[in-house]
């Protein structure tokens, strides 16, 4: 497979945002979060993303150069409505405003409602943690189809609806990253891993979807069709099952965002996200150095654990990512269908020369 250096795909991405009319503010923005992704690890929402963006901004569902809105504040809660803009900038900017706020009250709860793809959901858990907050935060995903089966359904009616908890290290360790953070999706494969799996030929994990009979399968390509005829399956039974639909009510609906209901519009290509945000100033509980002793002792306790047949060793949240950030330093691998379409999808945004890049 191909490996390009982060920069060059960060220019990449960075240029094909600029050919769709982004400022340098946005470029940045999106190109960080994609390859930040691909850096973590997490193909399915790094430069692989850039068709869906592009696809979306050419059929007016992402709106170019556009900004969340406060349209609720009552201090320590603010909602924002991010008009369908990049959600590399709504979910920056509502970060940023979540984190002053903290800051001032202890703690602070942001709704972030319409906004185009926020991507990974770990970024913004790192963008907390490396102002030293703790948080967590609870997605939907609407705008288009369902895709994952409820527990006992054999049709869709959510999305992978992910899930982040992130906790702060110490101020100076380790690039102000994360000490530990549960990033998921609630289903048993991110959505992203099976266009992921198709674009490789690869089949999916197994008991990770089911087809349109409620067998489960292997084989990634009925999700990619329009209409999709088969599902992905919630992980943990009916606990993941349960805690997507959660993320549909606290996510989406207790801050005036749209769950996945079918009274709501839903447009292929159109990737809306809604987001509750609770940022936790871990200063305003006591000590933030009492506080990240404690934790290290106990992630330290827990990776003591004697091992299972099979396993050789115990990884905590997070621990993958900062591995593949080491690992792909140097260049990240994208296979050459991926970048076939990113080449693509650039020329359609009008990037002079996007045949000849990326080679
Ligand atoms: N914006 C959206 O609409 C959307 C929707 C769904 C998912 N996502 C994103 O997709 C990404 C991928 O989600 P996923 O569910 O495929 O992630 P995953 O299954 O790879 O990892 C989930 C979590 O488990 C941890 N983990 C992985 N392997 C581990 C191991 N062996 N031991 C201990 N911990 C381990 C990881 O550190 C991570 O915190 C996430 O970043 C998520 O935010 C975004």
């Amino acid at each position: 497979m191909p490996t390009l250096a982060p920069d060059v795909l960060h220019t990449f991405v960075r240029d094909t945002c600029a050919a769709l009319g982004s400022s340098e503010t946005e470029q940045t923005l999106v190109a960080d979060q994609l390859v930040g992704a691909n850096l973590a690890g997490h193909d399915s929402h790094g430069v692989g993303m850039v068709p869906a963006y592009v696809g979306g901004a050419k059929a007016d569902q992402l709106k170019i150069n556009g900004h969340a809105e406060v349209v609720q504040d009552s201090g320590a809660l603010l909602v924002l409505d991010g008009k369908q803009a990049f959600g590399q900038v709504n979910g920056f900017e509502t970060m940023q405003l979540g984190i002053e706020r903290a800051k001032e009250h202890g703690v602070a709860i942001t709704g972030l409602r319409n906004s185009f793809h926020i991507g990974r959901i770990g970024h913004w858990g790192e963008q907390c943690a490396a102002a030293g907050m703790a948080s967590l935060h609870f997605v939907n995903v609407t705008g288009h189809g369902p895709m994952v089966a409820p527990y006992g359904g054999r049709e869709a009616r959510f999305i992978t609806n992910p899930v982040c908890i992130a906790v702060p290290g110490r101020p100076d360790g380790d690039g102000n990253r994360p000490l530990a953070m549960l990033d998921m999706a609630t289903s048993v494969i991110a959505g992203g891993k099976a266009r992921v799996a198709h674009e490789e030929g690869r089949p999916v994990p197994d008991n990770s979807m089911i087809d349109a009979s409620g067998k489960v399968t292997t084989d990634p390509s009925g999700l990619l069709t329009q209409p999709r005829t088969s599902a992905l399956l919630a992980f943990g039974d009916h606990k993941g099952s349960g805690l997507a639909i959660m993320a549909e009510l606290v996510g989406a609906a207790l801050i005036g965002g749209t769950t996945m209901q079918p009274g709501n519009k839903r447009v292929a290509g159109r990737i809306i996200n809604n987001m509750l945000s609770i940022i936790i100033d871990p200063a305003a509980t006591g000590s933030i150095d009492g506080f990240v002793a404690e934790a290290e002792a106990y992630l330290e306790y827990v990776r003591s654990s004697e091992l299972r047949e099979g396993f050789n060793e115990v990884l905590m949240p997070g621990d993958p990512e900062k591995r593949s950030r080491s690992n792909r330093s140097d260049g990240i691998p994208v296979d050459d269908a991926t970048l076939d379409l990113l080449r693509k999808s650039a020329a359609s945004a009008g990037l002079d020369g996007a045949d000849d890049r990326l080679r």
